[in-house]
């Protein structure tokens, strides 16, 4: 029996990577789409490693709906997607806030369009916490009310999910999963795959490592005066890996699940704070970060981590990886980029 084929667009980014790993590792097969834009064909040579397999590539923006066509074209087989591609970062997002509402919804609004005409109804969706604002109630529920975004990039996510129950109830064959990922941090425990921020890592994780390895000087921690037990932001931090399992088993039960649009948060469901995820870097991997204590950053939310159980429940699946497999395998990854 042939195995699935699904298209993953933005494969070729973190949390895509790492999934095509995890889809192979499964038996389906994935064809990838990626632009490149900010991404490399690094992470595909990585896959090919863990996988042994050489798997289709198109440099194909997903707003180019002529080249999403040639894409289905050549391959008919094409079951379900899962679509990555989408610019993330929270800061860049409000200085550029044109080009985030351009690219992310453009792109998801090509796809669907090619898909519908190519008859292919099953997707998923990289959706993010950040459609939650501020919850009122933590942790945060699936059916949390969405308060207004902190950023562009939160309202495109936001934005996505409503295109998505919108097109579900006009399109009656079409079936969603909208996955809300926590903080996702580490690297495939091989050292073979990991993440490749371009320039100044935004995000937290790559910023220590790159501190440990002395690619930057110091560590800034954003605020120490927030209402949390040491002053520093709680979040819920997953490890990619137990991330990337996440969408395979979304993609396992999509049709069973009770409507046509489900939507899950993907977290460990444990709170850690910023300076706790700092002192367990340094701690398991006996590395000094330097690091100072400096204002707190425009948009951050105080605190925010899942309640995981409806995905435990509907997707069988929950972490099994912690945030100290994390830092481990993110530092083995920074150490491999050095060699
Ligand atoms: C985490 C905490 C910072 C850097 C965003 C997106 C989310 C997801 C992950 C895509 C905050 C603090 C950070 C630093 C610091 N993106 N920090 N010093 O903002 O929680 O989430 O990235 O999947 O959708 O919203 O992640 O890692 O940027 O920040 O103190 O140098 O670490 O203030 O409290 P964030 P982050």
């Amino acid at each position: 029996m042939t195995s699935q084929s699904i298209l993953v667009t933005g494969g070729a980014g973190y949390i895509g990577a790492h999934t095509l790993v995890e889809l192979v590792a499964s038996g389906y097969t994935p064809v990838v789409l990626d632009d490149l834009s900010r991404s490399s064909m690094k992470l595909m040579d990585g896959v090919k490693q863990l996988t042994g397999k050489q798997l289709s590539f198109y440099q194909v923006d997903c707003a180019d709906k002529t080249e999403l066509r040639r894409v289905f074209g050549l391959h008919p087989e094409i079951s379900a997607v899962m679509h990555f591609a989408a610019f993330k970062s929270v800061n860049e997002s409000v200085e550029k806030p044109l080009l985030y509402f351009r690219n992310n919804i453009d792109s998801l609004l090509s796809l669907l369009e090619v898909m519908q005409e190519a008859n292919v109804n099953r997707f998923v969706f990289s959706s993010s916490c950040t459609v939650y604002g501020q919850p009122d109630r933590i942790p945060v529920t699936e059916d949390a009310p969405f308060k207004r975004p902190e950023s562009p990039y939160g309202a495109t996510k936001q934005m996505g999910e409503r295109i998505l129950e919108d097109a579900v109830k006009a399109w009656k064959e079409l079936k969603v999963v909208s996955l809300r990922y926590f903080n996702p941090i580490g690297a495939h425990p091989s050292g073979v795959i990991g993440e490749l921020p371009i320039g100044v890592p935004n995000n937290l994780a790559p910023y220590i490592t790159q501190t440990a390895i002395g690619k930057r000087s110091r560590l800034t921690v954003f605020g120490s005066d927030y209402n949390t037990p040491d002053g520093s932001c709680l979040r819920d931090f997953i490890h990619v890996v137990d991330l990337a399992v996440a969408h395979v088993a979304a993609l396992s039960t999509i049709d069973q699940l009770p409507s046509r649009f489900e939507a899950f948060n993907l977290g460990t469901g444990v709170p850690v704070s910023v300076l706790e995820l700092l002192n367990t870097f340094m701690r398991v991997t006996g590395v000094n970060v330097p690091y100072e204590i400096g204002p707190r950053r425009p948009g951050d939310i105080e605190k925010v981590y899942a309640d995981p159980s409806k995905s435990n429940r509907a997707l069988r699946w929950r972490t099994k990886l912690t945030i100290e497999d994390a830092l481990r395998d993110a530092w083995r990854w920074e150490q491999n980029l050095a060699k």
